[in-house]
């Protein structure tokens, strides 16, 4: 079983999202997509009501998924960790502990724009036309994982 783990800052806004859209385009019962935050102030909450609302506007429900905390075990557990931006790669590759376990971590625009480092912008602080660019920024993006999965 292939594992995936998608990461932002507080996982409830941008990773739930990649959650959700990488799920609708695998064989779950072969692929299995998790996802977590570098923070811990959201663990157990629900993802935000924008991203719910912009998932279900795109026919996904990601109400099943519940905040967790990104941590050093994850290394283990996951074969690849998409992060969201170039914070959140900073944060997570400082707690890997070997090369293998930092080769897995990866900026998810890399997938349609490869070198160019960039990052899914944060839209919680932004109204909702920030949530519906980050569908679009992530479903292209999941498409291209899903492909080569
Ligand atoms: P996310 O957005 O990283 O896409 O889930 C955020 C959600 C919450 C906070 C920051 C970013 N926060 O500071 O609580």
């Amino acid at each position: 079983m292939k594992k995936i783990l998608m990461v932002c800052l507080g996982n409830i806004c941008r990773s739930p999202l990649a959650e959700g859209i990488l799920k609708s385009k695998v064989d779950t019962s072969k692929i299995e997509v998790s996802s977590a935050g570098t923070g811990g102030w959201h663990v157990g909450e629900l993802p935000d009501p924008r991203s719910i609302e912009v998932a279900q506007q795109h026919g996904l429900d990601i109400t099943n998924q519940r905040g967790k905390q990104f941590s050093t075990y994850d290394f283990e557990i996951y074969d690849h960790i998409f992060v969201m931006d170039n914070s959140n790669y900073r944060d997570v590759v400082k707690l890997a502990t070997s090369a293998s376990e930092k080769e897995k971590v990866q900026l998810i625009l890399e997938e349609t724009h490869p070198g160019k480092k960039l990052d899914v912008p944060d839209p919680y602080y932004g109204g909702d036309q920030g949530f519906e660019n980050v569908y679009t920024m992530l479903e292209e993006a999941c498409e291209k994982i899903a492909a080569r999965l």
